[in-house]
C-alpha cells in the first residue's frame, strides 16, 4: 500500500518584477529596431520574394514553419495535459513511473528520425532545384566582391558596372561569383542567394527576376572593417527598359564642355587615379570601380553614399572619413582639385 506523501506547504504567489522587467526590455529592443532598421520600400526581407529562387526559399520555409507549429502544438497539448492530469495533489499517490522504458524511448527516436526524413524530402528537392545549370540563353553577369564593393561585369554586353546590378524581368540571370580578395557573400535578399564569393573559386548562382522594381543587396559574410558598408542596389527593368540601360551603358560617356569638368578630366588623367580606375578612352585601372558612366549611377562606395556633388568631393579629399577603411587612398587633393574632379565624374552620364 503507498502511502500518501505530506501536504506541500502552498507557495505563496508573487509577481516577478524580474522576468518582466526582462520581457519588457526584450520588446522594446524587437520595436526599436524594427523601426529603425526596416524600410517598407525597399526590405531587406526573404518573406517578400520576387524571383523564382526567392520564392522556392520562402515556400519551403513557410511548409517547415508550419510543419514544426504543428509539432509545437502537439507536444505543448501533451506536456500541459500531462502537467494538469499528474499536478501535485494533496494526498494522491506518486504515479506510475516510466523512466527506462525502452518501447517508448525507441518509438520516439524512430518517430523524430521519420519526421527528419520527411522534412529532409522538400529541403532536398529545393536544394537541387537552387543548383540546377543555368539554360544556355541565361544572361551572363560575372560578380567580383571587393574589399568593398561590388563590381558587375556582362561580358556579352562588354559593359562594367559597380555596386548597381542591372537586370531585365523574366530573363533568367546566371551571376558568376569570383572575389579577388578575401570570403564575402553576394545576397539579394528578395531575389535569391546567399552564396559564398570565394577567392580563387567560381561559384554560380542562377534566377530569373519576375517583378520590376529596386531591391537591396548585401555582402553576407564578414569581409573586414567596412562589410557592414559593402552593400549595392538591383534594378530589374522591363525588357524594353533594360535594353535601353545597355547601350546607354555602352556609348561612350558623355563629358561636358564645362571648363571646371575639363580641368577635372586633366587633373584625373595626370594623377595617380588612373592607376586603378577605368574611364573609356583616358584610363584602364583595374583595382577601384569603372567609372566610365560613374553619374548614371545613384550611388558610390558600396552603394553607401549618395552620388551628390558634395559628396563626391568630400570623398576625393578623404574616403577613409566618409567609408571606415576605404582602400582608396587619400591623394592630397585639395578642395579646388576635388571640386573640379567631382565636376568631370558627374559629367560621365
Ligand atoms: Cu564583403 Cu562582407
Amino acid at each position: 500500500m503507498t502511502t500518501p506523501r505530506p501536504t506541500p506547504p502552498r507557495l505563496r504567489r508573487r509577481f516577478d518584477w524580474s522576468l518582466a522587467c526582462l520581457l519588457g526590455a526584450v520588446l522594446l529592443l524587437a520595436c526599436s529596431c524594427s523601426a529603425v532598421g526596416w524600410n517598407w520600400d525597399t526590405p531587406m526581407t526573404t518573406v517578400i520574394p520576387k524571383s523564382d529562387f526567392g520564392m522556392l526559399i520562402h515556400d519551403i520555409f513557410m511548409l517547415i514553419s508550419w510543419w514544426t507549429l504543428g509539432i509545437f502544438l502537439a507536444v505543448e497539448t501533451v506536456l500541459v495535459w500531462v502537467c494538469w492530469r499528474y499536478r501535485d495533489r494533496a494526498g494522491a499517490p506518486i504515479p506510475k513511473q516510466i523512466h527506462g522504458h525502452t518501447t517508448l524511448e525507441v518509438g520516439w527516436t524512430i518517430a523524430f528520425a521519420v519526421i527528419l526524413l520527411v522534412f529532409a524530402i522538400p529541403t532536398i528537392r529545393v536544394i537541387f532545384k537552387t543548383q540546377e545549370a543555368p539554360a544556355a540563353t541565361a544572361l551572363r553577369v560575372d560578380v567580383l566582391g571587393h574589399q568593398w564593393w561590388w563590381e558587375f561585369r556582362y561580358p556579352q554586353f562588354k559593359i562594367t558596372t559597380a555596386n548597381e546590378l542591372h537586370l531585365p524581368k523574366g530573363q533568367t540571370a546566371t551571376f558568376l561569383l569570383n572575389a579577388p580578395d578575401v570570403i564575402h557573400s553576394f545576397w539579394m535578399p528578395q531575389l535569391g542567394g546567399k552564396r559564398d564569393v570565394v577567392p580563387r573559386r567560381v561559384n554560380h548562382l542562377t534566377l530569373t527576376p519576375q517583378v520590376a522594381g529596386e531591391y537591396p543587396g548585401q555582402c553576407a559574410e564578414y569581409c573586414g572593417v567596412s562589410h557592414a558598408n559593402m552593400r549595392f542596389r538591383v534594378y530589374v527593368h522591363e525588357p524594353a527598359d533594360f535594353e535601353k540601360w545597355v547601350k546607354q551603358q555602352q556609348a561612350p560617356p558623355v563629358e561636358s564642355p564645362d571648363p571646371l569638368a575639363q580641368q577635372g578630366k586633366t587633373i584625373f588623367s595626370s594623377s595617380a587615379c588612373v592607376g586603378c580606375h577605368t574611364i573609356s578612352g583616358i584610363s584602364a585601372g583595374h583595382i577601384g570601380p569603372d567609372l566610365t558612366h560613374f553619374a548614371s549611377r545613384t550611388r558610390f562606395a558600396g552603394a553607401l553614399i549618395d552620388t551628390t556633388p558634395d559628396n563626391v568631393a568630400k570623398w576625393i579629399e578623404n574616403p577613409d572619413h566618409m567609408k571606415p577603411g576605404a582602400l582608396m587612398p587619400n591623394l592630397g587633393m585639395t578642395p579646388e582639385q576635388s571640386k573640379a574632379i567631382t565636376a568631370y565624374l558627374l559629367s560621365l552620364k
